[in-house]
C-alpha cells in the first residue's frame, strides 16, 4: 500500500521504515531540511535500536523516500499519517499546533482518491473530528486560491463536499529503546474510527504485522486489534500511559515508607508483583518518570478532566508524588556529603532511560538544575550524549568521554540511566579514583554487595534495610 508519513521523530521514522520493511510504499515527510538530508543518506537522525539497518534496506529496496514536499506526500498516500510532536504548553495542554497545521496542508493538498488520515500523535480526545474539521477548513482555503484569477490554474479543483477522506485514530505503544522491536511485535494495535472502509484498510495495512510475520516469536497467536471511536481510542492512549506512571509513582510511594521502615522495596515489589493481578512491570522504584510522554500524557489528561468539570485527583497524586521523587537523589546526596557546594558529583546515565537518545523531561535535568544551585560540581557520563555531541539543557555540566574520568576526583556518583553497560564498570577501580566513594542507585540497578565490595557506600532508592 502506499503510505505517507508526516513527522519523522521517534514514532513518525520508526512508524515509515517499519512499513516500508514489511512491504509498503512508503513516503516520509520532515519539514526540517536537515533531518532529511540525513534520512536520505540514510542515516537516522535519532538512536534507536535496529532503526538505521531497516531504513537502509528499505532505501535500497526502493521502498521508502524522505522529503520536506507535503503536497509529493499527500499525493502519493492513500494513507496519511500525522506524527508530529504535541508538545506539553505551561498550562499543561497538549500544543496541538503542529497537527493543526499538518492538517491544513493535507486539505490544501489533498488530491482525488479515498485516504484514509491516521492520527498517530498523541491527541486530546475529540481531536478527530477536529482533525476532519480543518482538513475541510484547508480543502476551502484552497479553492479560494483556485478562483484567485492566475493562482493554480492547471490544479484540479476538488469540491469540498466531494473531499473522500476518513480520520482514524490508531495511537502508538512503542517504547523509546525499542521501538523498532514493539512495532513489529506491538501487544495490540487499536483503530478509532467511526468508518469500516477505513479502519478495513488499517487492518489490511498491519495484516503483517497482525500475522507476526516480522515478529520475534511467529508462533504466538494474532496481535489482537482493537476497533473502537474516535475518543475511546484517543482515551485509550492517555489512560495507557496514565495507569503506568501512576504504576510508577506507587512503587516510589513504596519505597520511601520502605526508606522510613528499613524494607527493601526490590523484594517487596517480587513479592506484590507475582500475584497476577498486579504484575512485576513498572514497579522498579527510582528517580521518577520522565521523558517526553508521561509528564505530558498525564498533565494533558488532568487537564481534560478539569476542562469536563472533574478532578482527576488520583492522577494529581501520582504526578505530585513523581515531582518530589525526581529530586530523591538530590536528599540523599544532602544526607551522605551535608554540604554540596564545591562538592563534585557524577551523573552515570542522562537520557530519561537507556537505549536512548532523548533528553525530553529527563530526571537528570532537574537533578542537574539543583545541583547548579546548590554549588556542587557537575559532571556526567552518557553512552550516547558523551558521544553525540548533544548539549542542550547541560550547562554547567562537564560531560566526560569515559566512566573512569567520570568518577576520578567525584565526592558522589548517582546512577540515573540504567544503561546496560553500567552492570560491568571496573567499579573497584573507580571507587579509587573519587574523594570519597558514595555512590546514589537511583534506579537500583546495581547489586549492593558487589558495590560495597568494590569500595563504594552504596545507597539505593527504598533499600535502606542493606
Ligand atoms: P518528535 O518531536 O521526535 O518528532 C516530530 C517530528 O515532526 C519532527 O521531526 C518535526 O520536525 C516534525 N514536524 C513538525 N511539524 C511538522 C510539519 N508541519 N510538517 C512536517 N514535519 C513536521 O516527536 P515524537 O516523539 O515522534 O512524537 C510524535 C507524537 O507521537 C507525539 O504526539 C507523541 O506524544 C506521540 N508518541 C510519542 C512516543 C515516543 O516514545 N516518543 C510514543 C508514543 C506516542
Amino acid at each position: 500500500m502506499r503510505v505517507c508519513v508526516i513527522g519523522t521523530g521517534y514514532v513518525g521514522l520508526v512508524t515509515g521504515a517499519c512499513l516500508s520493511h514489511i512491504g509498503h510504499d512508503v513516503i516520509c515527510v520532515d519539514n526540517n531540511e536537515e533531518k532529511v538530508k540525513l534520512m536520505k543518506a540514510g542515516r537516522s537522525p535519532i538512536f534507536e535500536p535496529g532503526l538505521s539497518e531497516i531504513m537502509q534496506s528499505a532505501i535500497e529496496a526502493g521502498r521508502i523516500q524522505f522529503t520536506t514536499d507535503i503536497a509529493a506526500g499527500v499525493a502519493h498516500g492513500e494513507i496519511l499519517f500525522i506524527a508530529v510532536g504535541t508538545p506539553p504548553l505551561p498550562t499543561g495542554e497538549s500544543d496541538t499546533r503542529y497537527v493543526e497545521a499538518v492538517a491544513r496542508s493535507i486539505g490544501t493538498h489533498l488530491n482525488g482518491g479515498y485516504k484514509v488520515i491516521v492520527n498517530k500523535s498523541t491527541v486530546p480526545i475529540g481531536s478527530g473530528d477536529w482533525v476532519r474539521m480543518i482538513v475541510l477548513d484547508g480543502i476551502a482555503e484552497r479553492q479560494k486560491t483556485l478562483v484567485t484569477p492566475g493562482a493554480g490554474a492547471s490544479e484540479q479543483k476538488l469540491p469540498v463536499s466531494d473531499a473522500d477522506f476518513d480520520v482514524v485514530s490508531n495511537p502508538e505503544f512503542l517504547r523509546e529503546g525499542s521501538a523498532v522491536y514493539d512495532t513489529f511485535n506491538p501487544d495490540r494495535i487499536v483503530l478509532g474510527g467511526n468508518s469500516t472502509r477505513a479502519t478495513d484498510l488499517m487492518k489490511k495495512l498491519y495484516a503483517p504485522i497482525v500475522e507476526r510475520q516480522f515478529a520475534e516469536d511467529k508462533s504466538l497467536p494474532q496481535v489482537p486489534v482493537l476497533v473502537t471511536d474516535l475518543s475511546s481510542a484517543e482515551m485509550i492512549k492517555y489512560a495507557a500511559n496514565a495507569f503506568l506512571a501512576t504504576k510508577i509513582s506507587f512503587v516510589n510511594e513504596v519505597a520511601n515508607i520502605c526508606d522510613r521502615v528499613g524494607a527493601d522495596v526490590t523484594q517487596v515489589a517480587k513479592g506484590i508483583g507475582l500475584d497476577s493481578r498486579i504484575g512485576n512491570k513498572f514497579l522498579q522504584a527510582g528517580i521518577g518518570w520522565g521523558g517526553s510522554c508521561f509528564p505530558k500524557d498525564v498533565s494533558a489528561l488532568v487537564h481534560t478532566a478539569d476542562d469536563y468539570g472533574y478532578e482527576a485527583q488520583l492522577l494529581k497524586s501520582a504526578v505530585s508524588v513523581n515531582q518530589r521523587q525526581r529530586l530523591i537523589a538530590l536528599e540523599k546526596l544532602q544526607q551522605a556529603l551535608k554540604i554540596l557546594k564545591g562538592k563534585t558529583v557524577g551523573l552515570l546515565g542522562l537520557t530519561f532511560k537507556p537505549d536512548t537518545d532523548d533528553m525530553r523531561d529527563a530526571p537528570a535535568l532537574n537533578l542537574i538544575e539543583q545541583l547548579n544551585r546548590l554549588g556542587a560540581k557537575v559532571k556526567a557520563y552518557d553512552p550516547i550524549v558523551s558521544q553525540s555531541g548533544m548539549r542542550d539543557g547541560l550547562s554547567g555540566v562537564l560531560v566526560e568521554t569515559d566512566p573512569e574520568r567520570l568518577a576520578d576526583g567525584c565526592d558522589a556518583l548517582v546512577l540515573v540511566t540504567d544503561w546496560k553497560q553500567f552492570s560491568s564498570l571496573d567499579y573497584g577501580k573507580m571507587a579509587k579514583l573519587m574523594v570519597n566513594p558514595v555512590m546514589i542507585d537511583g534506579r537500583n540497578f546495581l547489586d549492593p554487595e558487589t558495590m560495597v565490595r568494590a569500595g563504594f557506600k552504596y545507597i539505593g532508592v527504598g533499600r535502606s534495610s542493606r
